[in-house]
């Protein structure tokens, strides 16, 4: 974006986590985790423009909050103070053209985020130190800090630390998204109910001298934690990933905490097939993307 410019268009790319593992409560409510994050070819357009008056964001979804709750506001909010201006940010709206499926996993709204983050950084001329930059997606939300990278990353913490990783080699995924969507709050939260659960099992066995001669039951072995819980509601989510496999994928999952599941195909042919033998669901065909894609798509 050049100063004097009336529109700036960016792409936010979704994501995909290839495994998470949820470690254990924190003390501030969040979970540490550790997850594979990849960035895929489907992407939201965010369209800055000048206005006159306060702040304004517009989008193709109606379903999609426009006020001080989208993660896009706070991100604005968050760069016009530190561009230390006075009051709320002005003088730009914003149109979201939604392509990535809210309440899915994807990291729809922290991408728009983290592309709102760059874009205004850059409109309203603020020079941030990276450091601080990151600090401040992180703020706006756990996953926002990896959409200023993007590709094959590992989340550490809340998922807000990141370790990049070698760029897996391009896989093609499908992705099935299901007529529901599901809240990440909600999902950690099942995960903890989850854990007490098991807790108070183990402390029966233990006080009835059954310790370790229960039946062991055996783990399937799933790559994403939250599996488990969100499909004990949505049992759909398990018939999901089994009929992906089916289909031929070397690798199916649910994505973060759903509500969207997705399998990964060496060929775009291959995915295509099993994408035409799923019919009947909301399905979208993309791949991956590797962190230079990233960056070189990002501005259109
Ligand atoms: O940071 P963000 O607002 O995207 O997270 C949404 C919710 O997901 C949090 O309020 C929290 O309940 C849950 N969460 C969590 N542990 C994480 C990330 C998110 O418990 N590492």
């Amino acid at each position: 974006m050049t100063a004097g410019r009336k529109h700036l268009r960016v792409s936010a790319f979704a994501k995909i986590n290839l495994d998470l593992r949820v470690l254990a409560r924190r003390p501030d409510g969040y979970h540490e985790l550790r997850t594979t994050f990849q960035s895929i070819a489907l992407a939201d357009t965010l369209t800055f423009t000048r206005s006159t008056g306060s702040f304004r964001i517009s989008c193709s979804d109606p379903a999609c909050p426009t006020d001080e709750s989208n993660l896009v506001w706070r991100a604005a909010a968050l760069i016009w103070r530190a561009a230390k201006r006075r009051g709320g940010p002005k003088g730009v709206s914003v149109r979201i053209d939604k392509r990535v499926p809210m309440q899915a996993g994807l990291g729809g709204g922290s991408s728009d985020a983290a592309a709102a983050l760059r874009a205004l950084a850059k409109w309203w001329r603020v020079n941030i130190a990276p450091e601080e930059f990151r600090r401040l997606a992180s703020a706006v939300g756990a996953d926002v800090p990896y959409f200023l990278e993007g590709g094959t990353a590992l989340g550490l913490n809340r998922g807000d630390v990141l370790v990049p990783l070698d760029d897996i080699a391009r896989a093609w995924v499908v992705l099935i998204v299901p007529g529901f969507g599901v809240s990440t709050k909600d999902a950690f939260a099942w995960w903890d109910r989850g854990q007490l659960e098991q807790e108070g099992q183990k402390r029966q066995e233990r006080q009835e001298g059954q310790e370790g001669k229960s039946p062991i039951r055996r783990r399937r072995r799933i790559a994403n934690d939250l599996e488990a819980v969100v499909a004990a509601r949505h049992p759909i989510i398990r018939r999901l990933t089994r009929e992906l496999k089916r289909e031929g994928a070397s690798h199916a999952s649910l994505s973060g905490s759903g509500s969207a599941v997705f399998g990964l195909f060496a060929s775009r042919l291959a995915a295509e097939r099993a994408a035409a033998a799923l019919a009947g669901y909301k399905i979208v065909v993309t791949r991956t993307l590797s962190r230079r894609e990233c960056g070189k798509l990002a501005a259109t």
